[in-house]
């Protein structure tokens, strides 16, 4: 009911929700999500499914990807557009014939990633060092943003793509040498490729999570016992909130860019979602 002092009761809600809904709804949108099945890559996807996107998940191995699916399908309520298709994103063949698959999607949210354990400089290990350089650079980010875009250019789709950083994209992490190239590469990549999509409507953007337990980091941050090891105290001692972020932490940014009404022109960003992580102070 409309009053001097505005809308109120039951109408008031639902004006807000009528709002909220113009402004974050991915209704008749579809997303793919590489590293669908991950900790946070599960997640992502589960939260633009629950803002009625329908969704894809791309990752390498089949029973993480069913299991990830059926959480979602569980979470939602959804029977129908959650679906996952396997794909080893190191190879463009193989992605090339997932896009085929999927059909037109207007998302794409990059998720796949992750480190393989730390060392000094001078005892890096090589064969690591290349492969996470290609997990994070080309898997992770290049080879599906080429790739998608592509096709979104030939079928002048104005899509959105999300890259995830890391807080090593802008500070290194000791240890993890690839890793902090590759997520400083990382957001280098979504700032290069928002200019030169920005004709085509194709926005490019990133997040950069804080710390967050994922299969990826929970041995270097967690003890087999849940206690913390030396670098998750450090962590935790550095982040000025003294604790990992949860997942659902990150939705509000992911709901954010992939809303054009709310981000339409927003592109070339990575947003940290950290803590506040990235403040320096004393
Ligand atoms: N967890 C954190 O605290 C944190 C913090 C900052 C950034 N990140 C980044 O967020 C992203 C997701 O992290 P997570 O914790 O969910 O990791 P995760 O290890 O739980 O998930 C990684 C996903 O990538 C998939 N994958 C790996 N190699 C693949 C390949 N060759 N082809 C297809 N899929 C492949 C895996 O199957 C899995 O689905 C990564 O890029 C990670 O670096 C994580």
């Amino acid at each position: 009911m409309e009053t001097k002092e505005g809308i109120k009761g039951q109408d008031a809600t639902g004006a807000v929700c009528d709002y909220l809904c113009k402004m974050f709804s991915l209704a008749g949108k579809k997303a793919v999500v590489t590293g669908g099945s991950g900790v946070l890559g599960t997640d992502m996807a589960c939260a633009m499914a629950r803002a009625g996107a329908n969704v894809v998940l791309w990752a390498s191995r089949e029973d993480p990807l069913q299991a990830s699916t059926e959480r979602i399908k569980k979470e939602t309520g959804r029977t129908d557009g959650i679906e996952y298709h396997k794909v080893d994103l190191m190879n463009e063949d193989g992605m090339l014939a997932a896009i085929d698959a999927a059909g037109d999607f207007q998302i794409l949210l990059n998720a796949c990633g992750g480190g393989r354990g730390k060392s000094p400089l001078i005892e890096q290990d090589m064969e690591n060092f290349r492969f996470v350089m290609k997990l994070n650079v080309e898997a992770g980010c290049f080879l599906p943003m080429k790739v998608v875009a592509k096709r979104w250019i030939e079928k002048k789709i104005p899509g959105c793509i999300i890259n995830i950083a890391s807080m090593s994209s802008y500070v290194p992490l000791s240890g993890v040498w690839a890793y902090n190239a590759a997520k400083a590469a990382v957001k280098n990549l979504t700032e290069g490729a928002a200019k030169e999509f920005a004709p085509y409507g194709i926005r490019v953007n990133a997040i950069a999570p804080g710390f967050f337990l994922g299969e990826q980091n929970r041995r270097l941050l967690t003890n087999e016992d849940g206690s913390l090891t030396d670098r998750g105290k450090a962590v935790i001692a550095h982040t000025p909130f003294g604790r990992f972020g949860q997942a659902h932490e990150l939705m509000g940014a992911v709901l954010y860019l992939c809303a054009n009404e709310a981000a339409g022109f927003v592109t070339g960003i990575t947003i940290p979602v950290d803590g506040g992580y990235l403040v320096q102070n004393i």
